[in-house]
């Protein structure tokens, strides 16, 4: 589902993937680790159709994403990938059911898979709240709640559990693993927090440029 071959980043003169070779199948999880600055983000980036100036070939879902135009990329996005950002990219003057309906511009908004989602991160009835009014834990379950939306065949998720207590954090990783395996999902996670990590199929550590296997 996807499927990275020589995969190279550089940023200026800095190279921040090196050959990144990486296959993740459907219904699998794979957690990636690393230190601060190790180019996870860029990583999820890039298949995620965010990033197209890298080096290499990165597929998803048998597409290779340099052959598509912008709009295809974007199709694409919409139909069959779901991403968890570091920072949210929540929209601020749309309510927490609004920002879960958005991706389902393409679908159809639908107000019920809404609350599902919803209660689906511990946020029922809070539907009509904004997000300037919800705490950083609430925002980043809100966000994963809206990834889930058009339940994506490849999820991305940057630091899922980044703002979130233990117990919540816990919830938040039964309910995307529990995705991945219901809907046959192939599941990127990319994490400094080994207990995160522990919930994967396969660990992976992205150092000095390169994915190493744990
Ligand atoms: N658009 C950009 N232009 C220049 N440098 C960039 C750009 N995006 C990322 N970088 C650099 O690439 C490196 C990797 O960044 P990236 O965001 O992928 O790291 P990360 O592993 O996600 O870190 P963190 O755990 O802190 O989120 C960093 O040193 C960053 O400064
Ligand atoms: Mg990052």
């Amino acid at each position: 589902m996807i499927k990275l071959t020589s995969v190279s980043r550089n940023f200026g003169e800095r190279t921040i993937l090196e050959g990144v070779d990486l296959c993740v199948a459907a219904g699998e999880v794979v957690a990636v680790l690393g230190a601060s600055g190790a180019g996870k983000s860029t990583l999820l980036r890039i298949i995620g159709g965010l990033d197209r100036q890298y080096l290499g070939c990165a597929q998803v879902d048998g597409r290779d994403l340099s052959t598509l135009s912008e709009s295809q990329l974007a199709g694409l996005r919409a139909e069959h990938i779901g991403m968890v950002f570091q920072r949210f990219h929540l929209l601020d003057h749309l309510n927490a059911a609004e920002n879960i309906e958005l991706p389902g511009l393409f679908g159809g908004p639908d107000s019920r898979r809404a609350e599902a989602l919803l209660d689906a991160v511990g946020l029922s009835g809070r539907g009509a709240d904004y997000p300037t009014n919800l705490s950083g834990g609430e925002c980043q379950r809100l966000a994963i709640a809206r990834a889930l939306r058009n339940e994506p065949a490849v999820l991305l998720a940057d630091e899922p559990t980044g703002n979130l207590d233990e117990v919540s954090g816990a919830a938040v990783i039964e309910r995307l693993r529990n995705l991945a395996k219901e809907k046959g999902a192939a599941s990127l996670w990319v994490t400094h927090e080994a207990r995160v990590a522990e919930a994967a199929d396969r660990v992976l550590r992205l150092h000095n440029g390169r994915l190493e296997t744990l």
